[in-house]
């Protein structure tokens, strides 16, 4: 029998529309003789929905139509098995369709940051990406920095600050940055990812405008010092807390000082039929690939991206992106991307594993934790309950 396996997309991020992308190129991916793939589409209210025909990428270019011409449906796990139900119900056709194994393909936040993983794990089915804590981690450009340290994995210092705290101490915070990190330095927003919110800047003038930019998109922001003269270099990672191998390394190439939107996603995209573009998420980025750096160097950033994996609980794939300072050769751990653009399926065609074989084995990493999990006990036998009274006290512990 083959697989069912449902992939979730978009949700309430502003990488939803990357996501659908990502989400397309996987569906058609996955091979067909193993795979039953089930599109389940998480619309920007959080309502999902599901039908054959949002595997189509064309039909994105108008949501409001492609959300008419699928079924809203609601996840729930029925006896073991979770069903994808019609909502609102029918008197006799409920269910829709089953899922044995789900594949989130999210970015950003609100779903990749854990809060996908938090319901699929409630729904007690087998998914496809980091659970709970790293995903949450994988999220916040700050925790994970705080844990990497740890773990001796270089890491730029950084300040990190929420907007009430610098509201009421603008000119204390700005001296502290000041006394500590070096212009040209980058602020970003914590939570975001596509360079949505980052500025790169070399006065205190500069730095006001920026955090105050910065605070546009989350209620917490980073300032951190900027590496010039800058080389990216990304290397995803595939495998859980055993064993993990790292990917093929690339360069991506940008037009401006910072890694922008456009870079990302637009400029390697050939024009689609209506002019617009013809965008292939991450795959499209215009990138090095392998990157053209030194062997030693790349088996130290391999080598980092294995242990910042590792240290971060991950599982299945995620792509792992470092600053090179190409003067004095310093490796900085940048970011991780939890669920990368186009799942890093062009990382691992160049390392020599088909995206239909990226797919198979991520599937198999969540299977297995899953059958391990189901050997931990959940419920604890107790008696504590009978014949309890409540008094005076009205149940407080
Ligand atoms: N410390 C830094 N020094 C120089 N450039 C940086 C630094 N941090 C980020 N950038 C630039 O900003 C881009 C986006 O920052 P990043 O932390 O990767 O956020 P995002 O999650 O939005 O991708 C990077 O790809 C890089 O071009
Ligand atoms: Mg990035």
């Amino acid at each position: 029998m083959k697989i069912k396996v449902g992939v979730l997309f978009g949700g309430r991020s502003v990488e939803h529309e990357i996501s659908i992308i990502s989400a397309v190129q996987a569906m058609a991916a996955f091979d067909k003789e193993k795979y039953d793939v089930v599109p389940i589409y998480i619309s920007k209210d959080d309502k999902f929905y599901t039908g054959e025909i949002l595997k189509n990428i064309e039909e994105y270019r108008d949501i409001p139509n492609i959300i008419k011409k699928s079924q809203r449906v609601i996840l729930q796990n029925d006896e073991g098995k979770v069903k994808l139900y019609l909502h609102p119900m029918k008197l006799f056709k409920k269910e829709v369709d089953y899922i044995d194994v789900a594949f989130p393909v999210v970015h950003g936040t609100n779903v990749e940051d854990g809060c996908l993983a938090g319901f699929l794990h409630m729904l007690d089915i087998p998914y496809c990406e980091c659970d709970v804590l790293s995903s949450a981690v994988g999220m916040d450009k700050f925790a994970q920095k705080a844990i990497l340290k740890e773990y001796g994995i270089p890491v730029l210092p950084a300040k990190c600050f929420d907007m009430k705290k610098y509201n009421k101490n603008q000119k204390t915070i700005l001296e502290d940055i000041e006394k500590d990190i070096e212009y040209p330095m980058i602020v970003k927003p914590i939570n975001l990812g596509s360079s949505v919110g980052i500025r790169k800047v070399k006065n205190r003038e500069e730095l006001e405008d920026a955090i105050d930019y910065g605070f546009e998109f989350s209620l917490r922001v980073l300032v951190e010092h900027a590496v010039e003269p800058l080389r990216e270099i990304n290397c995803s990672v595939l495998g859980d807390y055993e064993y993990a191998k790292p990917s093929e390394c690339e360069e991506p190439i940008n037009a401006d000082e910072i890694l922008s939107y456009q870079d990302k996603y637009l400029s390697g995209g050939k024009s689609g039929k209506d002019g617009k573009t013809g965008s292939k998420g991450m795959s499209s980025t215009k990138r090095k690939l392998p990157a053209d750096i030194p062997q030693d160097t790349k088996e130290k950033i391999q080598e980092y991206a294995v242990d910042a994996f590792k240290a971060l609980g991950c599982n299945g794939v995620v792509r792992i992106d470092f600053l090179l300072n190409d003067e004095t050769k310093e490796i900085w751990f940048n970011e991780i991307n939890t669920t990368p653009g186009s799942l890093s399926f062009y990382l691992w065609e160049a390392t020599g594993v088909s995206f239909a074989d990226l797919l198979d084995e991520v599937v198999n990493l969540a299977l297995k934790r899953k059958r391990e999990e189901d050997t931990v006990t959940y419920s604890f036998d107790t008696n504590v309950l009978a014949g309890i009274k409540l008094g005076g006290s009205k149940g407080k512990v």
